[in-house]
């Protein structure tokens, strides 16, 4: 039977702590994105940034969340640091799956082998309902930044995972994080995991790489800084295992 863990707090202080050895990091850090300078770094929430209804969706209101506003180049040693306290307990051949955009592609590829992994690939999240732009290439596309701790042994019965996943952010009373990720998309990526393995992401957010992760058999630890981030999360991971 599948376990889950979520702790609260900043995973700068939560990862130093923990111990258990885990099969995979899959995570979808805040990207910090777009704040080419100190206004617009701090002039909008994070909310005011991903949300054009205000914050309230369906009535349900959507928490806000920090993290969001550091420069580019201290993006890059923070989430060196965070990635470097994964790979300790990455176990040999273990997996780290990373999401990001465009802007922060590079970035996010520096800081992956900063922390210790080797740098695999970049796999591809195709968001079908993005908005176009007059004049423009449509942005429909984040990016999973992918690598391992050292040499990947293929088990006795290796998935065959694609390198493109299409899925749209939840919409509706589905929606119950800002930056959500479909959950059949993050049920896809779990499976990178041999069963049971264990899964942690340090930025759970409303929790659906866990919920993920344990529809699929996998076990999970996560960490989240928002307090109700944190219920939300906790609160699915209580109902699906009920049910
Ligand atoms: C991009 S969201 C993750 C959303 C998640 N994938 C989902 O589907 O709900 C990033 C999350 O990281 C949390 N966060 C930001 N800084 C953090 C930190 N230092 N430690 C732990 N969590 C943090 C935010 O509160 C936010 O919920």
């Amino acid at each position: 039977m599948p376990s889950w863990q979520l702790h609260r707090g900043d995973a700068l202080t939560v990862l130093p702590a923990l111990t258990d050895p885990v099969d995979a990091v899959i995570c979808d850090p805040p990207y910090n994105s777009g704040g080419r300078t100190m206004h617009e770094r701090t002039s909008r929430t994070a909310r005011e940034k991903y949300l054009t209804e205000g914050g309230r969706n369906h009535g349900f209101d959507l928490g806000d969340f920090t993290g969001e506003n550091r420069d580019q180049r201290s993006y890059t040693a923070w989430l060196s640091l965070i990635l470097a306290h994964a790979y300790r307990l990455t176990r040999p051949g273990g997996a780290a799956l990373v999401f990001t955009d465009w802007r922060q592609l590079p970035a996010t590829t520096d800081a992956l082998q900063a922390a210790g992994y080797t740098w695999r690939g970049v796999a591809v999240w195709h968001k079908p309902i993005a908005r176009p732009q007059p004049g423009r290439l449509r942005q429909e596309c984040e990016f999973i930044v992918w690598g391992s701790n050292g040499a990947m042994v293929p088990g006795n019965q290796p998935v065959y995972l694609p390198g493109h996943f299409t899925g749209s952010q939840p919409r509706g009373n589905a929606r119950v994080h800002i930056t959500q990720k479909p959950l059949d998309v993050m049920q896809q990526l779990v499976r990178i995991v041999p069963e049971p393995g264990l899964v942690l992401d340090p930025f759970a957010g409303s929790g659906t790489t866990g919920t993920a992760a344990l529809l699929e058999g996998r076990s999970f630890i996560g960490i989240e800084q928002s307090a109700t981030y944190w219920r939300v999360a906790r609160d699915r991971f209580i109902e699906l295992v009920a049910a």
